[in-house]
């Protein structure tokens, strides 16, 4: 039997199919013509709806609850499936793409590098490099904000992970690199790998970038051990974490790490990439999407303004707190719901169980989709408003688990969160104290723009012009 009949047969009859399901295509169509309006309609057929993505079935669920319950039992509902497979040949083994059998071990030693007690340290690296960005527009300038926050999230991440030891051309090969693999992979999702082996230039360019990226990293890594100096970045922790347990120590010796070392070289690569990955797009669109909005809305633009005018008032970031910026970070979670990241998370069911009512066979595939969640109306009253003060203590209201979601949920939940949010406050924050965006004309003027169809909620190229509030 192939594999998409036997995940066809393995599906419940009691989980209704999505109309619209084409023979061998599925529901691409529909998700080519608009794939979030596909995903907001689904809750209409059932709390699981049945879904095809070509030949390839899964389940989604649609609400928080099933989605709580897919999330938590990550051992019955594991990564894996199609995607995983597309995802584990960029990322190898690291967190992400990591079956449950693996995974604790991995999150225990990779934790540390995001301990909050770290978090000044990169939000000093996030600040220089906001400036190093934002320091090179010109007044009057129009800029492609999408571009320009790729730019900064790429930075921040590979400064964070290894500060100072890339000099500026290697800083800026793996700076391509990092956006050569992100493209490349998002393209890669969808399509068959058979395609992969064509001799295309697109091909040969992600190539050349994942092993220059790759070995980018292996050769700080070599310099890394070789110095045993501590840096205080995101490698060094990932280099001096140790393993406590006598079972790690042999799960250590089995995966060759070098003794007393807790991750072996390759799972360090893997980890790393599996940050660039993961950390750069998801920040970098949340970001643009937050300063697009704001620069829609005048009256929240000048709330905005008074706000970081008062809290940063010239100082240095030591001397005021993220959480001084109240309302900046509630554009931030208002961004995160309207558009998060990630829309669509699947798992595949290692055994035959059951999610809420329904009977799953061992090998479906399950999708969760914060984004679908956070457009239900009845979750969110007009869901498809931008209101940053639906998060105001006295307006929020009590929202079931895993009705917000944008970094996922259970054992699984992005480890990268608060790093995430700092970095987006902190952007938005320092960019709206120096500069005013105005949509320019084009499609970021007028009508919303609508994302592109990525493995991100991505947006579209998005022109503005760059007004400096103060002259100098
Ligand atoms: C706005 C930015 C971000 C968003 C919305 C986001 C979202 C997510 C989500 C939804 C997951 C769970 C995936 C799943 O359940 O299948 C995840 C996992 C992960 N994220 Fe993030 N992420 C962001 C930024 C970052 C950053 C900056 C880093 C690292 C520097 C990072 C590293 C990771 C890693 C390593 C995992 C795997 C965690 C595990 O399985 O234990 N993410 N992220």
């Amino acid at each position: 039997m192939t594999r998409s009949r036997r995940q066809r047969s393995s599906l419940s009859s009691t989980v209704v199919r999505a109309p619209g399901c084409w023979p061998l295509l599925g529901h691409i169509p529909a998700i080519l013509n608009d794939h979030l309006g596909f995903l907001n309609s689904l809750p209409a057929y059932g709390d699981l709806v049945q879904i095809g993505i070509g030949p390839m079935r899964m389940v989604m669920a649609c609400t928080p609850e099933l989605t709580r319950q897919g999330l938590l039992n990550d051992a019955t509902f594991d990564k894996g499936g199609p995607i995983f497979d597309r995802a584990r040949e960029v990322m190898g083994n690291g967190m992400i793409t990591c079956p449950h059998s693996a995974h604790r071990r991995q999150r225990r030693l990779v934790q540390p590098a995001f301990h909050h007690t770290r978090l000044p340290g990169y939000a000093a690296v996030m600040a220089e490099q906001i400036t190093e960005v934002t320091g090179a527009w010109h007044d009057g300038q129009t800029i492609d904000v999408a571009n320009e926050m790729q730019k900064i999230a790429a930075r921040i991440l590979l400064t964070t992970l290894y500060t100072d030891a890339l000099p500026s051309a290697a800083l800026s090969a793996s700076l391509d690199d990092i956006n050569t693999v992100v493209t490349g992979f998002a393209k890669r999702m969808f399509l068959p790998p058979i395609l992969d082996q064509l001799p295309l230039p697109s091909n040969r360019r992600y190539q050349k970038a994942r092993a220059r990226l790759r070995s980018t990293i292996s050769g700080i890594i070599t310099r890394y051990r070789a110095s045993g100096t501590d840096h205080g970045d995101l490698l060094s922790v990932l280099l001096t974490t140790r393993e406590d347990s006598a079972a790690d120590e042999a799960t250590s010796r089995a995966e060759h790490c070098e003794p007393g070392l807790c991750l072996a070289n390759r799972e360090i690569q893997d980890q790393a990439i599996t940050f660039l990955l993961a950390g750069t797009e998801s920040t970098a669109n949340t970001i643009a999407w937050a300063l697009y909005l704001v620069a829609r809305n005048p009256d929240l633009q000048q709330r905005l303004n008074t706000e970081v005018d008062s809290v940063l008032a010239g100082s240095a970031a030591a001397h005021w707190q993220l959480s001084d910026l109240q309302l900046t970070g509630r554009i931030i979670t208002e961004t995160l719901r309207l558009y998060p990241p990630n829309w669509l998370l699947t798992r595949v069911a290692t055994t035959d169980t059951t999610l809420g009512a329904h009977a799953i066979s061992a090998g479906t595939t399950l999708a969760f989709s914060p984004y679908l969640l956070h457009h239900r109306s009845n979750l969110y009253p007009a869901p498809d408003d931008f209101d940053p003060d639906r998060w105001l203590p006295q307006r929020r209201k009590t929202l079931p688990t895993c009705a917000f979601l944008p970094f996922g949920h259970g054992t699984r939940k992005c480890v990268g969160d608060t790093f995430a949010v700092a970095e987006a406050t902190l952007a938005l924050a320092q960019i709206s104290a120096h500069w005013r965006l105005l949509p320019a004309v084009g499609p970021s003027s007028g009508r919303l723009v609508r994302p592109v169809l990525s493995a991100t909620v991505k947006p579209p190229p998005l022109p503005m012009i760059a007004v400096r509030r103060y002259k100098s």
